[in-house]
C-alpha cells in the first residue's frame, strides 16, 4: 500500500503499470473514480478472472442487462424495512458467538479473532437470508477458500511483482481441495433444515425463480453462484471489518469505553432492540471511521470495453483499471490528518461535510454494495453485545502490517486473548 500511495503521490491520481502486454491504471482522484463508477460506467467491465472458481457468474461478477436482471429481484432483501424481520436472527447469531466466547476466555488461550468474526458474520447471513444454522464448519472453509484467493488475486493482479517479489498458486492440490469444499456449500445450505419455515427468504426468492420459466436467467447453476457470494463477499467484508474495529480499539481503550457506556445509555440492562441500533451513533461512527482507514475491499478492478480518456491518459478496450478506496481514504486532499484514528468525523451533522465520493468503503454508483446497510446493523450490534461482555486483549504488532490481497488483511492475523467481564 505505501508503494502504490508513493506512486500516486509522484505520478497523479491516475497512472498506468505495464505488466507483460497489460495496462493497469490505478485511479485515486474521486473525479476518475466517478467517471469509471458512474458517469460511464457501461463503458468498465467488472474484473474477476483469478475469482470465478469462486464466484462462477454471480450477480457481483457480471455486467448489463443480465446483472440488472439478477440484481432487481434480490434489491428487497436487503431493504431496512426488512432489517426487523432479521434482527432476532442475528440476535441468536450473537448470542451464540457470546456463549462459545465464554469458554474460550475460561481457557485463556489465543484466539485467532478473525476466525470468531468471519464464523459470527457467516452464521448471521446462513440466518437472516437462508433461513438456516449454519450447516458446515466455517473454520474448515473458509481457510481453505481464503488461502485460494488471497493467492489467486496476486497471480493475477500481480501488485506484488513492483515490490520485487512474485507469488503464485503454489500448491496445485490444496487449491483444488478449497475450491471442492467451497462448491459443495450452496447444497449444504439448500438441504439444511430450515430454521423456521419462514415463507419470504432471500433462498426462498431464489428457488422460485428457478423454478419460474419466466425468469430463464435464474437457471440452477446462478442460484448456486448467489449463494457463494453471500457466503463469501457478505462474510469476509464484514468480519475483517470487526477483526480491524478490534485491533483499533485495543490502542483506544477509551473510545471502547465510550462504547460500552453509550450501550448503557441507550438499552441499559435489556436487550437492545432493533431500534436502538439506529440510535448508536457513537458506535456507528467507530465502524465507519474504521471502514475508512482499513477498507476491507481496498481496489475494485474493471476492465475497459471501450476507447476512453482519464487523467490525459489514453485508455484502451482490454485495459485494466483499479480504483483504491484505500488510496481515497488515505489522501490528505480529502481528508484532514488521514491517519488518525478520529471516530468524531461520522458523528452525525459532521457526515454532510464530506466531499462526494471521499469515502468509498461500500463502491458507488450502480454497483453499489447490496448488503452494506445490513452489515452496518450486523456490525454494530455485535459490537455493542460483545464489548459489553468482554474485554479484548490483542496479542500481535502494532502498527501491524497491512496485506493487500483480495481484502485488506492483516499480516499474520489478528490474534488476541478474551477475558469475561464480572
Ligand atoms: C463491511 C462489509 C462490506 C463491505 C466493506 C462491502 C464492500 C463492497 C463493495 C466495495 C462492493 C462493490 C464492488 C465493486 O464495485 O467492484 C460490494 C458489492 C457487493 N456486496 Fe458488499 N460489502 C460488505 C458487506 C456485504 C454484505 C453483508 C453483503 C450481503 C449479505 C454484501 C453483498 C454484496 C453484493 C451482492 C455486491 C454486488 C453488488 C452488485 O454488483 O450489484 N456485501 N460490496
Amino acid at each position: 500500500m505505501e508503494i502504490l500511495m508513493r506512486m500516486s503521490e509522484r505520478r497523479g491520481g491516475c497512472f498506468p503499470i505495464t505488466l507483460k502486454s497489460e495496462k493497469i491504471y490505478f485511479l485515486s482522484d474521486l473525479e476518475h473514480i466517478r467517471h469509471v463508477l458512474v458517469d460511464k460506467v457501461d463503458d468498465y467491465e467488472k474484473y474477476f478472472e483469478g475469482l470465478k472458481p469462486i464466484f462462477g457468474k454471480a450477480m457481483i461478477t457480471i455486467d448489463g442487462a443480465l446483472w440488472q436482471k439478477i440484481r432487481k429481484p434480490q434489491q428487497p432483501f436487503f431493504h431496512p424495512k426488512v432489517y426487523e424481520e432479521y434482527y432476532p436472527h442475528l440476535m441468536t447469531a450473537v448470542k451464540t458467538k457470546i456463549t462459545q466466547w465464554s469458554d474460550l476466555a475460561a481457557s485463556g488461550e489465543e484466539v485467532e479473532i478473525l476466525e470468531q468474526t468471519w464464523s459470527l458474520a457467516a452464521d448471521m447471513a446462513c440466518r437472516a437470508l437462508f433461513d438456516r444454522e449454519m450447516p458446515f464448519n466455517p473454520q474448515a472453509v473458509f481457510g481453505a477458500v481464503k488461502a485460494y484467493t488471497d493467492t489467486a488475486n496476486h497471480k493475477n493482479i500481480r501488485a506484488k511483482k513492483m515490490s520485487g517479489e512474485m507469488s503464485e498458486v503454489g500448491d496445485e492440490e490444496a487449491a483444488a481441495e478449497a475450491i471442492s469444499a467451497w462448491l459443495s456449500l450452496p447444497d449444504a445450505v439448500i438441504g439444511a433444515k430450515p430454521l423456521s419455515y419462514r415463507n419470504q427468504t432471500l433462498l426462498k426468492m431464489l428457488q422460485r425463480a428457478e423454478a419460474d420459466p419466466e425468469a430463464p436467467e435464474f437457471d440452477h447453476q446462478q442460484v448456486l453462484d448467489e449463494i457463494k457470494q453471500y457466503l463469501w463477499a457478505g462474510t469476509e467484508t464484514t468480519a475483517l471489518t470487526l477483526g480491524w474495529i478490534f485491533y483499533l480499539l485495543s490502542q483506544h481503550p477509551e473510545v471502547t469505553e465510550k462504547i460500552r457506556r453509550e450501550g448503557e445509555e441507550v438499552y441499559g440492562d435489556r436487550e437492545p432492540r432493533c431500534e436502538d441500533i439506529q440510535k448508536m451513533t457513537y458506535t456507528r461512527a467507530v465502524m465507519l471511521e474504521t471502514l475508512r482507514l482499513y477498507p476491507p475491499a481496498w481496489a475494485l478492478m474493471r476492465t475497459a470495453t471501450q476507447e476512453d480518456e482519464i487523467g490525459g491518459h489514453k485508455i484502451k478496450p482490454g485495459d485494466k483499471i483499479v480504483l483504491s478506496p484505500y488510496m481515497v481514504h488515505h489522501n490528505p486532499k480529502y481528508w484532514n490528518d488521514p491517519e488518525t484514528f478520529d471516530p468524531n468525523r461520522f458523528l452525525p451533522g459532521r457526515i454532510k461535510q464530506r466531499v462526494k465520493y471521499s469515502y468509498l468503503p461500500f463502491g458507488a454508483g450502480k454497483r453499489f454494495c447490496l448488503g452494506g446497510q445490513l452489515s452496518q446493523l450486523e456490525t454494530v450490534l455485535a459490537l455493542t453485545m460483545l464489548l459489553r461482555r468482554y474485554r479484548l486483549e490483542y496479542l500481535g504488532d502494532v502498527p501491524v502490517k497491512i496485506s493487500p490481497t483480495v481484502m485488506l488483511t492483516p499480516k499474520g492475523g489478528f490474534p488476541f486473548r478474551l477475558h469475561a467481564l464480572s
